[in-house]
């Protein structure tokens, strides 16, 4: 039973300057919602309402999004908005929130040990705050479907082409079925023409509490950062890790092209703005 999540959402996201200087990537919005608000719904469609986010400097405005906002209640109460009333109550209850700051930013390794008091000795979900996963079942659900078979680590993968591994964490294994495969390699950003395979590690994870004792002897890796990618190397030595191919698309914010093909393609989902949006962009395509 998984009932608790961790959302890393401390770093610094260079990839995303100068709009991340002063405000976390995570509160960019898509359409209208900032990211992290996504997230959190994804735990909360998978049944977990007990989240904990890592933060840290100049984050403080995804606990603000998060918490209650009297003045704003009262003044669209008295405007009878019912609408946008429900829905800000809404976004207030959505979770059980909690928040630890990682003083230094020293990798996502390190961003998840934060997490030891919090998660004890119980088994957790891991969710990225810049990442969004769009799927029909959520994946955090997906992933806690596996984990409840197999009693292990679970990490969220997707295929990409052979010429983008060099940019993600890539896995390789034994495939048991046509989604699951049983890891005996990971590699964090591989040259290309030397990956293990094209299943690139997507942003969510299922993990146990070992996780912790293996980040403890992690040492710095790439960016000179505690890499999440390599203390599961470590657990990998000892237990088994399995790796399911998600049902659903990654939508990765933490860079601009993404952020723009995001903000285009959830514009489209929306009822209010498909048919508008489209005349624009078919007038726009016109012309180039
Ligand atoms: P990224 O790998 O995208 O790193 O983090 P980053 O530092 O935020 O961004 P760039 O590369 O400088 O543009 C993936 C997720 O892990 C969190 C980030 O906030 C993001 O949601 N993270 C990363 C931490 O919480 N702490 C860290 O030390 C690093």
């Amino acid at each position: 039973m998984i009932k608790k999540a961790v959302i890393p959402a401390a770093g610094f996201g260079t990839r995303f300057l100068p709009a991340t200087k002063a405000q976390p990537k995570e509160m960019l919005p898509i359409v209208d919602t900032p990211v992290i608000q996504y997230v959190v719904q994804e735990c909360v469609d998978s049944g977990i309402e007990d989240i904990l986010i890592i933060s840290g400097k100049g984050k403080r405005s995804i606990e603000d999004h998060f918490d209650r906002n009297f003045e704003l209640e009262k003044r669209i109460n008295e405007r009878e908005d019912e609408f946008w009333y429900n829905q800000i109550k809404h976004l207030e209850e959505l979770a059980n929130i909690h928040y630890v700051r990682q003083k230094e930013l020293n990798g996502l390794g390190d961003a998840i040990y934060h997490a030891r008091h919090h998660c004890g000795n119980e088994p957790f979900a891991v969710l990225l705050g810049d990442t969004i996963l769009d799927a029909v079942i959520p994946v955090t659900q997906q992933l806690i479907d596996i984990y409840d078979q197999y009693n292990s680590t679970v990490i969220a993968v997707e295929r990409v082409s052979k010429d983008k591994v060099n940019r993600y964490g890539i896995v390789g294994g034994n495939m048991i079925s046509d989604r699951i495969t049983e890891l005996n390699e990971m590699v964090e950003k591989p040259e290309i023409g030397k990956a293990p395979s094209n299943l690139a590690i997507a942003g969510r994870y299922i993990l146990t509490p070992e996780i912790f004792k293996a980040i403890e002897k992690t040492s710095r890796g790439k960016g000179n950062e505690i890499q999440l990618t390599d203390a599961l190397r470590i657990i990998l030595a000892q237990e088994k890790i399995m790796s399911y191919t998600i049902e659903g698309k990654r939508y990765d914010i933490g860079n601009k092209i993404d952020f723009l093909k995001t903000t285009v393609e959830f514009a489209l989902k929306r009822d209010e703005f498909r048919e508008p949006f489209t005349e624009y962009l078919k007038d726009l395509v016109k012309k180039l």
